[in-house]
């Protein structure tokens, strides 16, 4: 992530998604064998009727019966424990929150513990911003009543330190022109980072924007006040720290800027996607707090940003089988596109029990372009990492990395290897897609793009067709695939929990030959992805079973 312009890489190859993909002959998998006993569902798409598989017959159960009862006990106490273990983990990596720390400003997020090989010990707006969001999820799961970590006031102390970063002049720029939210890292005693780096990146802000307006929504939502004195009360928030972030999206949104992982300078769908969910939910609070110009202003930009995304910016072109992240490198025939960043920004763009982010801001989990772009990660990666090749074949996930021309490895540059974010973002999409599809009744779409993935983890038949297979949420075969789809999420953790060290520490990274943990040490936003992924398998499992 962390190396400053590796733009200028060699030769690059790139499986361009499953459609041209050259692989060596022996990993060529035979089709999956079903019982041929057929399913006959009047609700499902005709001519696909054939394709859908008895379930029952099939060797791979159901986990996730009426009783509850998951058949693989440890793996259920890990994923409880790691839960916990996780977001203890991401508190730690925050200046003040378990007690005083010398070299950390109060509520700074430091990227990583590690100072050296490589050196991690800073914060970043956009880290910050995601790992706090989830601490935000966490505070409403609870009610609003975090006894155990005093949550309130870890967010509180990170929303100050925000304030105060906003108004640091730095090599981005400084607050009077905004051009100084753009600056992705800053030391952890929050003072400017000064040496080189790819900067501005314009996504910190918008995340930054959600991140806090979240915790303003929950405020209302358990009407509860700010406990910080320093912060006021929740205009002051408003007024003083979200606001200058959304102009600084108002202002930018149309300006290139360095991608999530530090490396591109362009336009990138993670910025672009992040940016519109900060506009929308900013029109929300500029209405509540009665600024209507402001909202104006909002309203235009969100148009025109969401225009940019849907039409002139490449991002879904027609004749794709999946989201390009960086239209751009696509141009130049630098990259396929394909990057676990497009699923990230479906995550982190979408509230899933929000209708209308469903409806205006593009790429929901349940459009099929984003699962097509999962399914294009997965049938790439399982052959590009050596650990994965044992598993082909079999109906699982695999370990995923951030995108399949990706060479640092954590120090250098040398070679991509699976991250824990990737893998766990791929099991978080899963979930959120079973949740979204069993609490709106909503059918099951297979795409002939996902086909080839999904037939080796469902109990359909993978054919070659141009046709949607659809599934009503009345057939029979609903709940079963819907158990599927838990099932192959699960198996993403299962690759997580043989990865962890013994007291389940995560890296950034875990080695593509050896699994071994690989590059910085404890990344809060690892254990971030991790919590999240496993707090929407509870959610989810929780829909299918109502
Ligand atoms: C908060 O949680 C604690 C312990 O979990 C409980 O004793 C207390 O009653 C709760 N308070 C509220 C207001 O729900
Ligand atoms: C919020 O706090 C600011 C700063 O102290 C104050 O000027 C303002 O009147 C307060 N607003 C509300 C609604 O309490």
């Amino acid at each position: 992530m962390r190396s400053y312009r590796i733009e200028s890489f060699g030769i690059l190859i790139c499986f361009l998604s499953a459609v041209s993909l050259a692989i060596p002959s022996h990993f060529v998998e035979k089709s999956v064998l079903f019982s041929q006993k057929l399913l006959e569902q009047p609700d499902i798409t005709k001519s696909w009727t054939s394709h859908l598989i008895s379930y029952l017959t099939h060797s791979w159960q159901s986990s996730y019966d009426t009783k509850g009862t998951a058949p693989n006990d440890d793996f259920e106490e890990w994923l409880e424990k790691q839960h916990n273990r996780a977001v203890y983990r991401i508190v730690e990596n925050i200046g003040g929150a378990l007690g005083t720390t010398d070299d950390i400003a109060d509520g700074a997020v430091i990227a990583s513990p590690s100072r050296f090989h490589p050196d991690y010990f800073y914060q970043w707006t956009r880290d910050a911003a995601i790992t706090v969001n989830y601490l935000v999820q966490r505070l409403d799961d609870s009610k609003f009543n975090d006894t155990e970590l005093d949550l309130p006031r870890v967010i509180e102390s990170y929303i100050l330190n925000s304030y105060r970063l906003q108004r640091l002049t730095n090599p981005s720029g400084n607050f009077e022109t905004l051009s100084g939210l753009g600056e992705p890292k800053f030391m952890p005693d929050s003072t400017p980072f000064s040496g080189p780096w790819g900067r501005p990146q314009r996504d910190g802000p918008g995340l930054r924007a959600i991140t806090i307006s979240n915790y303003l929504n929950l405020l209302e939502k358990y009407n509860q006040e700010i406990s910080s004195d320093e912060l006021h009360n929740s205009s002051f928030i408003y007024e003083q720290i979200i606001k200058p972030d959304l102009r600084y999206i108002t202002k930018y949104w149309s300006s290139s800027g360095f991608d999530l992982w530090e490396e591109i300078d362009s336009y990138h769908l993670f910025t672009s996607l992040t940016q519109l969910k900060a506009l929308m939910m900013g029109m929300e609070l500029s209405s509540r707090f009665k600024d209507q110009e402001f909202h104006t202003t909002l309203v235009v930009a969100f148009n025109a940003l969401r225009f940019f995304i849907l039409v002139d910016s490449g991002f879904q072109p027609s004749d794709y089988p999946f989201l390009i992240e960086t239209p751009s490198l696509v141009a130049k025939g630098r990259r396929c596109g394909l990057d676990m960043a497009s699923i990230l920004a479906t995550l982190q763009a979408h509230d899933v029990d929000n209708q209308d982010d469903t409806l205006f801001i593009p790429f929901p989990v349940t459009d099929s372009s984003v699962m097509n772009t999962l399914s294009a990660l997965v049938d790439d990666m399982k052959y590009r990492y050596p650990i994965n090749h044992k598993y082909i074949g079999l109906p699982v996930g695999f370990a995923l990395g951030r995108y399949p021309e990706d060479i640092y490895d954590g120090y250098g540059i040398s070679e991509g290897n699976p991250w824990f974010i990737s893998t766990a973002t791929a099991a978080e999409l899963i979930y959120k897609l079973v949740y979204s599809l069993s609490m709106n009744s909503q059918s099951i779409v297979i795409t002939p793009q996902q086909m080839k993935s999904l037939s080796r983890v469902l109990p359909i038949q993978y054919v070659i067709s141009g046709q949607n297979l659809v599934v009503s949420s009345k057939a029979e075969s609903y709940n079963v695939i819907l158990d599927s789809l838990l099932k192959y999420a699960d198996t993403f953790l299962q690759i997580i929990k043989e990865h962890v060290d013994a007291d389940g520490h995560m890296s950034e990274q875990f080695n593509r030959y050896s699994g071994f943990l690989e590059g910085v040490e404890d990344l809060t936003w690892s254990y971030g992805s991790f919590w999240s992924a496993t707090r929407w398998r509870s959610k989810a499992i929780a829909a299918v079973q109502n």
